[in-house]
């Protein structure tokens, strides 16, 4: 039976700031953010969107009479949780209107946990074929201003509906995965920023996939140039390129090239987003899949998971007759080039922003934010979400 991804979709704010102007403001070379880093534009988060409405305005997207029947787990990857108890997908089955008769919870392993999430539900699925997963992977990128993780930030969500037959991605059983306790990056709960050793987590990022890489090719025999593309967890386009150079000597010199090319297609929606966290891997396979110029039905394709801390996977999938009936390519352009441009005196009053820690009640303004899911406030410890 095959399982997999059958639909997939993105959602992010309305607003953005350039990189070039991010870079002068910070006295940086543009270069360096540009092509050092890889980043052209970045989303900045308003406070009226979190991981709860950023999942559900994704969500909702793929939502049909049908598959509402038929989603009985929802899945909500996150390292960004509103609650240390209350699972965000608790949230989505009642702003989505799913079924009551579903499960719902959270899962977290920093930008790792969409891929456990994925893993557990074909396992499910092959339990339940008859049943369909629901996998949300959202999250707010925050590193601070006038840090030397600020240009490696961003937010936004990917939903995907995990079912039998799927009408994109078909995905494999075999998988390499790779665990190992380090420091690279984190977030200690009394911390709104994460903590990061940039530099080191780079290098171990490029090691994991190294190792997962050649078990899997070990465990199931496929060579470099049996892959149509490679997409990547891509917190920042440059980290991603990395690995891909460490193996492409692997390929023909066809291969080399055709790896490159859909690289180049896997990055352009996280150049103009930023780090989503745990949905990284999944926006670069998106865009891969509605920019690349020659992918068809059969080619596989490899992802490689990273989640700091750290863990990581390496699997692969076949994409499905008729994959590109189920994309909307011309929405997703649109919307990423409608969105709002901030100045970066405008992106540091929303950054420095907080919502109250101390339990006091909010009201917050949604007139600005066109998302149909938004946080209208807190009251008595509450969140508030509001439907436009
Ligand atoms: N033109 C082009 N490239 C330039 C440049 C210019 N004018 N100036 C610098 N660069 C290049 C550097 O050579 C470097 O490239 P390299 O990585 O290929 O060597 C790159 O730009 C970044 O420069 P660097 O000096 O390393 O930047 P930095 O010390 O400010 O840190 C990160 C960059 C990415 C490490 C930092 O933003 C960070 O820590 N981000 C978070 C990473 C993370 O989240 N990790 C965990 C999640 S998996």
């Amino acid at each position: 039976m095959k399982i997999g991804i059958d639909q997939i979709s993105f959602a992010t704010s309305n607003l953005y700031i350039d990189m070039a102007e991010l870079a002068n403001a910070r006295k940086e070379a543009p270069g360096k953010y540009l092509i050092g880093i890889g980043q052209k534009k970045m989303a900045v988060l308003p406070p009226t969107q979190d991981s709860v409405t950023l999942a559900a305005n994704a969500a909702d997207q793929l939502l049909t009479p049908t598959n509402r029947e038929q989603i009985d787990t929802i899945l909500f990857a996150s390292e960004s949780g509103v609650d240390q108890s209350k699972s965000g997908a608790v949230y989505l089955q009642s702003l989505l209107n799913l079924p009551t008769h579903v499960r719902a919870v959270e899962i977290k392993q920093a930008c790792y946990s969409a891929t456990a999430a994925l893993q557990l539900a074909r396992g499910y699925i092959a339990l339940h074929p008859d049943k369909k997963v629901l996998i949300t992977a959202s999250d707010i990128a925050r590193y601070g201003l006038h840090t030397a993780g600020e240009p490696t930030q961003g937010g936004g969500a990917i939903a995907m509906i995990i079912s039998r037959s799927p009408r994109i991605l078909a995905i494999d059983d075999d998988s390499a995965v790779y665990t190992e306790n380090i420091m690279d990056f984190w977030r200690p709960n009394y911390a709104t920023e994460a903590l990061v050793n940039g530099h080191y987590s780079g290098h171990m990022y490029v090691d994991f996939f190294n190792d997962v890489f050649s078990t899997y090719r070990k465990q199931t025999g496929l060579t470099l140039d049996q892959f149509a593309a490679l997409a990547f967890h891509l917190p920042y386009t440059k980290m991603g390129f990395k690995a891909l150079k460490s193996v492409l000597p692997q390929g023909k010199p066809e291969t080399q090239q055709r790896l490159a090319a859909n690289f180049a297609a896997s990055h352009q929606y996280n150049q103009v987003v930023g780090n989503l966290y745990t949905g990284s891997l999944y926006l670069s396979l998106l865009s891969l899949l509605e920019n690349a110029t020659d992918l068809k039905a059969g080619d596989r394709i490899g992802l490689f998971s990273y989640g700091s801390g750290a863990v990581s996977e390496f699997y692969s999938g076949v994409l499905q007759a008729g994959f590109q009936t189920m994309l909307h390519t011309k929405q997703q352009h649109t919307k990423l080039t409608q969105r709002q441009k901030v100045s970066i005196l405008a992106y540091e009053k929303l950054f420095q922003y907080q919502l109250p820690r101390d339990g006091s009640t909010i009201d917050l303004d949604t007139t600005q934010d066109p998302a149909k899911f938004v946080l209208a406030g807190i009251k008595a410890h509450q969140r508030q979400y509001q439907q436009h």
